[in-house]
Parts: structure tokens; C-alpha cells; sequence
């Protein structure tokens, strides 16, 4: 939620601050702004929508300086406006912020009470307000960024810029990531490293407390205590492939045709070198001693848990809960003996889901996540983070991130099935081969495409859509709407197929398409036989199923999409990719934004 940049550079900041924004307006897109310092003054140019308007707005009215902060916005506080637009500014003190000040209505008051006056509804104004009025009782710049830190409650990233000061700019992380890049005689910050790959690659990533003071040529951090803190300089390998569409016409097609390398690449990294076991990173885990699995998460992830449910309970015997994060944290759950909590996030950064794992902490045998960005703080606050390996995921509907998480977890509990006896050797054997051949069943999958798109011609002219799914596929129907809704704002919902007939079943008619996800499995002739109760109540059903199950159903479907055959196990991996298909090409043939769909951010850190 909301991405921040600052720059003391060499060169020209407006347009290293528009690139870097560029990077980050994944995190939100309702306005952007930067500030630079221009012949010793704060100035700024802000913008309502995307950076493509404020861009524009550059080109009109320029902003010339070295020294610059910028800011895309996912409204909290106020309404996407350009006085509510970042960077917020109070006197000689401009300020961006990623995240919630929770006690700003306090600090208002104060500040009002001081003499000063807003002129946004934001929290983050109180910040530079805050900032203002210590200097105006005579604190020097980094002592008055410092005294406001050290009064604020919440989660949040700042970058501090001073009227007057070229060669300065104070950082601070308490709850949101923020990387320091360090360039030849530049310093550069960031929400994340990918921001800033344009620039450097040498990253130093702060801690939870820190604060940084940078000049071009030096960094000094103190931690939460105040303590000079040495934080280790790393270098980042991130390559331009990661940030750019490679040919694609959205970052979500290109990421859904990524999924049979970067699958392949999961399965790899937790294959033994014989290729028949799995190897998980060091740890001292141990599955035998599992009593019950609690996994927590929030979205798509949690439908990744959802569809892990059944894998770590049938295969491993493991009893499993899952949870949506926003309601564990709040119903303090009793976590017994034995207990090993889990938490799914591509981010690692989705603020219910870490304060789920803090709830953890202490209760539970042990924290594990399973994340796709291994510096975030569900993963260093973890016991064990096993990394899925699904590279940078900029479409704001997230899909291999999701396909990578499932097949984590499915080597997961393929390993404790094996560690707990359920599962001999040979089976383990045995999945490991399927799944080290699912990159080469994807990839033949993709030949649907076309059948998926021109369904979705259809689909878009629908007003609901109902998603239907059984077992394994129950979780998979949840996906396939959550995606359709996301980006093609379609309402659509998903059911068991056994709980239609207690209630969804009134909403079918001619109007209402019926998706039913049913590969030829152990539950086929059930699903088979409420699709038909669809059918027979004048549902039009697309069916999505393999070649088997296309010869035994098809009959009487509006339209079926055929997919390879695969083991059940792997199923939901493979019915992720028409999940995702019919959701994108609904959005193509509605005209909605794909990438960045209204109202919504990709690293949800505001609860
Ligand atoms: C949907 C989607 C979201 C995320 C959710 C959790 O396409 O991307 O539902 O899955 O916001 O985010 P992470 O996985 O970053 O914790």
C-alpha cells in the first residue's frame, strides 16, 4: 500500500523519481507526487490517478533539483485528491509516507493546539506538521524528524526532505519495508529493492525501529533504542525481465505464462540431489511431532491454505485450520500444545496476515510462512520461511505467486506424509516425477487459451457468475471468482458443489453462468450430477475438465474447456491456469484495467 522513493543524486531527481514510481505504483495508483529541492525550496507537483498524469503534468510544469522524495498513493486518510496526494508539506519540511499513523487525531490536536493549520484530511500532514513545529522551537532537522518518530503509533515508511538542506534526508521503518541503495556519491530509498534497480544494486535493507540519516556520500542508522545500528550492504540481482512485460500486453499475462518455468523452479529447489526426496532448508522441524497445522493468511493465499487443508489432512494426516488473518487476529484463537502455525503471503508484508504470526509468537511449537519475497517480515520473523521462488509479481491479481505457493505446500506436505510414515518412499517417488513433469503439462495446458477466450466474450456480458467446485476444486472455484470479480468487476461467487441445493441453486437461470470446475477424479460423477441440476433449472454450464471427463459430461454444456489429464493431487495447480485465463480475458473483452484494477493495492499493510 503505497510506495515511496527519495533520491540525493547527481542527476536531474524528477525523472529517477518518476521511474522508481513506476516500479511502485503497483502498491497503489490513486495519485502520485514528488518534491525536489529547487535552488534550496521545496518544490512539488502532484497529480490525481496514475503516474501517467503526473508525468504529464512534468512535462507541462517541470521540477528541477538532485535532491527529491515521490510518492503512489492507496488512500487511507482522505480521499484520492491532489491536497490529499503525497508528498505533504509543512513549512520547510516535505514528507512521504507508506502506512497509518494511528495516533494522528491525538497528534493533531496538539499540533493544532501549537497554531498550526491543515490543509488536507490526511495523516501523514500531521507528520510534517509535527516535523515543522519542533524545528520552529529551534530542533535541527534530523532532531525534529527524530522527537515526531519517537511520537508515533502504527506501521509505517517515511522519507523526510528539508527546505534548504541538498545533501540530506532522514528514513525511518517501524511495520512497512524500506531499502537504502547506495550509489557512486548518491544514496537513494525505496519501498523495496525493485525501485530502485535502475539506480543501484547495492541494497541495505532497515530494520523494524531503524532510522536513517543520508548525505549522498554517507549513512548513518540508528535503531528503535537509538543505537547506531550496522545493518549489512547487500547486492541484489534483479534483472529487467523482473520489472518489464517481455512482450506481453500486461504484467498478469506475462506472469501467468511464467508458470511452468518458475513452478519448475520451485519443484527443483526442494528436490534432493537424487531427484526421488525432498530437502528442506536447515531446520530443526520436525512433522512427527505435528499435533495440529493452523495456517493463516489473507486472499488468494488463503485460498492456497484452503487448497493445502486437504493435501496435509489426506496425504500427511495432519489436522489443519485455516483462517482468514483479519478474523484469527481479532478472535484469539487458544493455540494448543503441538501446534505449528503457518502463514502464506507473496508480499510477506499484508498487515493482518504479520499480526497473525505476532499473535503466534510464543503460543505456537513453531512459526513457519511460506512467502515469495524473502526479505519481507513474514519471513524474517518466521522460524523457517520456505521461499516459493515465483520472482517479482507486479499484476495486482496475483497468479503465480499463487501457483508457486500451492506447489510449495504440496511438497511440504508430501514431506511430512513421508516423515510421518503415511507415504512409503516410492509414492513420494512417484509425486515427485508427476510433479517435475506439471511445467511440461502447463505449458500444453496454455493451448486452451483461445476456448478459455472465447467463453470469456461471453462471460463478460454476464451480471453474475457462479463458480462451482468440489474437494480439491472447492478452493480452485473460490480463486476462479475472487480473480474474475478482481479484475473484471463481475460479481461472481463460488460454492461447493454440495451446498448448491442448500440455498445458491434459487439463484440459477438463463442469465447466471455457472463455471464447474471437474477434473475425471474421485468426486466427478458428484460434481457431474449438480451440474446437471444446473443444466436441468436452465443454468448455462462452462465446464472445465479433462479429456475423459469432456467425453462423459459435456453433453448439454454451454461451452468446455479441456485441459491434460493429471494426477488429482496436482489438479489444482493445473485448474489455477483456466482460473486465471477466463478472469483475464473477461477483463480484456470488458475493457477494465488488468493490471492495476480500481480501489485495490498489491501489498495490503493497512489492516
Ligand atoms: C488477489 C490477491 C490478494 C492477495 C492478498 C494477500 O489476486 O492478490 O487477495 O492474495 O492481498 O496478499 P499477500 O499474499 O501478499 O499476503
Amino acid at each position: 500500500m503505497c510506495g515511496i522513493v527519495g533520491v540525493l543524486s547527481n542527476h536531474q531527481a524528477a525523472p529517477q523519481l518518476v521511474e522508481a514510481l513506476r516500479r511502485l505504483e503497483y502498491r497503489g495508483y490513486d495519485s502520485a507526487g514528488i518534491a525536489t529541492i529547487n535552488e534550496g525550496k521545496l518544490e512539488r507537483r502532484r497529480a490525481v490517478g496514475k503516474l501517467v498524469n503526473l508525468s504529464d503534468l512534468l512535462v507541462h510544469e517541470p521540477l528541477p533539483g538532485k535532491s527529491g522524495i515521490g510518492h503512489t498513493r492507496w488512500a487511507t486518510h482522505g480521499a484520492p485528491s491532489v491536497e490529499n496526494a503525497h508528498p505533504h508539506k509543512a513549512g520547510s519540511v516535505a514528507v512521504v509516507h507508506n502506512g497509518i499513523i494511528e495516533n494522528f487525531r491525538e497528534l493533531r490536536e496538539e499540533v493544532a493546539a501549537a497554531g498550526m493549520s491543515f490543509v488536507t484530511e490526511t495523516d501523514t500532514e500531521t507528520v510534517a506538521l509535527l516535523t515543522q513545529m519542533y524545528m520552529q522551537e529551534g530542533a535541527a532537522p534530523v532532531e525534529a524528524a527524530r522527537k515526531t518518530l519517537d511520537r508515533l503509533d502504527g506501521a509505517f515508511a517515511l522519507a523526510f526532505l528539508f527546505d534548504g538542506e541538498e545533501d540530506l534526508m532522514v528514513a525511518a521503518r517501524k511495520g512497512s519495508p524500506l531499502a537504502i541503495g547506495h550509489g557512486d556519491g548518491e544514496m537513494f530509498v525505496g519501498s523495496d529493492a525493485i525501485a530502485l534497480a535502475p539506480m543501484t544494486d547495492e541494497i541495505t535493507y532497515l530494520e523494524e525501529g531503524d532510522c536513517a540519516v543520508l548525505t549522498r556520500t554517507s549513512l548513518e542508522i540508528r535503531d528503535e533504542n537509538g543505537e547506531l545500528a550496522n545493518r549489512e550492504k547487500r547486492k541484489i540481482e534483479l534483472s529487467n525481465a523482473q520489472v518489464d512485460k517481455a512482450g506481453h500486453k500486461h504484467f498478469m499475462s506475462k506472469e501467468i505464462a511464467e508458470q511452468p518455468t518458475v513452478i519448475g523452479e520451485a519443484v527443483r529447489h526442494y528436490l534432493a540431489q537424487d531427484g526421488t526426496s525432498i530437502e528442506l532448508p536447515d531446520t530443526d522441524l520436525d512433522f512427527t511431532k505435528i499435533e495440529r497445522l493452523t495456517m493463516v493468511a489473507c486472499g488468494t493465499a488463503f485460498y492456497a491454505c484452503l487448497t493445502a487443508k486437504y493435501w496435509f489432512e489426506q496425504l500427511a494426516g495432519i489436522p489443519v485450520e485455516v483462517d482468514i488473518a483479519s478474523e484469527f487476529r481479532y478472535r484469539e484463537p487458544p493455540i494448543t500444545k503441538g501446534t505449528v502455525a503457518l502463514f502464506v503471503s507473496q508480499s510477506g508484508e499484508t498487515a493482518d496476515t504479520l499480526a497473525a504470526l505476532r499473535y503466534c509468537e510464543g503460543k505456537a511449537d513453531k512459526i513457519l510462512s511460506v512467502v515469495n519475497v524473502a526479505e519481507s517480515s513474514i519471513a524474517r520473523e518466521s522460524d523457517v520461511a520456505f521461499p516459493i521462488l515465483a520472482g517479482t509479481e507486479i499484476g495486482v491479481a496475483s497468479t503465480k505467486a499463487f501457483t508457486c505457493q500451492l506447489t510449495v505446500l504440496l511438497m511440504l506436505a508430501l514431506k511430512a506424509a513421508n516423515d510421518r510414515g503415511a507415504l512409503d518412499a516410492d509414492a513420494i517417488a512417484d509425486a515427485l516425477s508427476k510433479l517435475r513433469g506439471l511445467p511440461s503439462v502447463l505449458n500444453t495446458a496454455m493451448e486452451a487459451e483461445q476456448g478459455l477466450a472465447d467463453a470469456s466474450r461471453k462471460l463478460a456480458e454476464a451480471r453474475d457468475i457462479l463458480f462451482l467446485g468440489r474437494g480439491l476444486m472447492y478452493p480452485l472455484a473460490l480463486e476462479g471468482a475472487l480473480k474474475l470479480k478482481e479484475i473484471s468487476y463481475i460479481h461472481a461467487e463460488a460454492y461447493a458443489s454440495g451446498e448448491l441445493k442448500h440455498g445458491p441453486i434459487a439463484l440459477i437461470d438463463k442469465h447466471v453462468p455457472v463455471v464447474v470446475m471437474a477434473p475425471k477424479d474421485g468426486l466427478f460423477d458428484k460434481s457431474i450430477s449438480n451440474m446437471q441440476e444446473v443444466m436441468a433449472r436452465g443454468g448455462k454450464v462452462l465446464l472445465i475438465t479433462d479429456k475423459e471427463g469432456a467425453v462423459e459430461a459435456s453433453e448439454g454444456a454451454w461451452e468446455t474447456v479441456v485441459l491434460p489429464q493429471v494426477d488429482p493431487i496436482l489438479a489444482p495447480i493445473l485448474y489455477a491456469l483456466p482460473a486465471q485465463l477466463l478472469a483475464y480475458h473477461t477483463a480484456i473483452a470488458k475493457g477494465t484495467d488488468v493490471d492495476q484494477p480500481r480501489n485495490l493495492a498489491k501489498s495490503v499493510t493497512v489492516e
